[in-house]
């Protein structure tokens, strides 16, 4: 299970790269939109996170709280309604796009902070 865990774990870094990378090379270029970067790495993060959600821990006291997955689950998929239903659009609103910046480093924060 531990195996599991860390290789779920591993890959939810990697779509937390592609989903933030994704984002701040877009913006860096001057033109937002969505680019496949982040439509995978949307993607990436709910199937892993729904992964890590699953009980792999081996002990009561080791599993996150029920209400931080909650939360990490919302702002995923806002994320991922907010890629998904633009990815075909030639531009985005300035604040759509930096609305999506925002939720994954949000939701980068409630992994980390909360305990
Ligand atoms: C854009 C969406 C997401 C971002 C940016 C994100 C970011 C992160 C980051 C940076 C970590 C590593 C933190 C650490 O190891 O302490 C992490 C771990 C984790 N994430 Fe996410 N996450 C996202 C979506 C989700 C979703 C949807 C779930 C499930 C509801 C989830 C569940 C978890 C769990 C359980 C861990 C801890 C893994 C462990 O140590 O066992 N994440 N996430």
């Amino acid at each position: 299970m531990e195996e599991l865990r860390l290789v779920l774990l591993y890959v939810h870094l990697i779509g937390f790269a592609l989903l933030l990378g994704g984002a701040a090379t877009q913006y860096l270029s001057g033109r937002l939109r969505i680019n496949p970067a982040m439509l995978w790495g949307s993607v990436i993060q709910l199937l892993t996170g729904v992964g890590l959600a699953a009980p792999l821990r081996g002990g009561e006291d080791e599993e996150p709280a029920p209400a931080k997955l909650a939360v990490k689950a919302v702002i995923a998929l806002m994320i991922f309604a907010m890629v998904f239903f633009s990815r075909k659009r030639a531009d985005v609103n300035r604040g759509h796009f930096l609305a999506i910046g925002g939720l994954t480093l949000v939701n980068a924060a409630v992994a980390i902070f909360w305990r």
